[in-house]
């Protein structure tokens, strides 16, 4: 399948990481204008993007076991095709999963939640226990779900400073999602992204 390499992120922002905490709220409606291809690479890089050689991201991992695995769905994006894509990590790169707007339908197996069928792009957290439990036991189900605040918070300061909103959506129909997406993951987050 297809790869897409990203740009590279800016380590500079326009805006404190104060300002950011202070500024940032859910946002559910946005403005119908694609994302650009830098905006999208910045958003996922700042989600749970590799800040070191050996694999250490932006957000913390219980025992560096990342049982995280983060999807985009793309409905309007300069430049890149509507479609489910996976964010290779470590490659700070795209692969196309599966062509097509999927964003109606995931909005479906949301409650119809109008945030996610009017966003320029779905950022979907999703992961597998076991990498977690195998190490922690039951113990580490509780670390997956702390990791997954991290990278939603990452997201929403980000997000403040690239003058973008989100929200962090938890309720949906976990199996539906699945579905519709074509994955086998757990699916933990759905995180709508637009310009406010
Ligand atoms: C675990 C979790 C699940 C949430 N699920 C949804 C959701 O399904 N739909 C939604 O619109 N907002 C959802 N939210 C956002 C909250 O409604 C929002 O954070 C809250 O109203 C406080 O507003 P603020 O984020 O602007 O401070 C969720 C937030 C969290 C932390």
């Amino acid at each position: 399948m297809e790869k897409i390499k990203l740009p590279p992120p800016n380590f500079k922002g326009e805006i404190s990481v104060e300002e950011a905490l202070k500024r940032r709220r859910s946002i559910r409606n946005y403005k119908q204008i694609p994302l650009t291809l830098k905006e999208l690479s910045q958003i996922l890089w700042a989600t749970d993007g590799k800040t070191a050689d050996w694999g250490g991201r932006t957000a913390p991992s219980a025992g560096a076991t990342y049982p995280l695995e983060i999807y985009v769905v793309v409905g309007n994006v300069e430049n890149l095709k509507p479609g489910l894509y996976h964010y290779d990590i470590d490659a700070h790169s795209l692969q196309l999963i599966k062509e097509g707007d999927l964003r109606i339908e995931l909005s479906r197996s949301a409650l119809n939640q109008t945030s996610v069928k009017s966003a320029p792009i779905v950022i979907v957290i999703a992961g597998i226990f076991q990498r977690t439990t195998g190490r922690y036991g039951k113990r580490g189900e509780r670390y997956v779900f702390m990791e997954v605040g991290h990278c939603g918070q990452n997201i929403h300061l980000q997000a403040e400073s690239l003058g973008l909103g989100t929200v962090m959506i938890g309720a949906f129909e976990d199996e539906k999602v699945k579905n519709v997406l074509g994955i086998k993951e757990e699916i933990f987050y759905l995180c709508p992204v637009g310009k406010k």
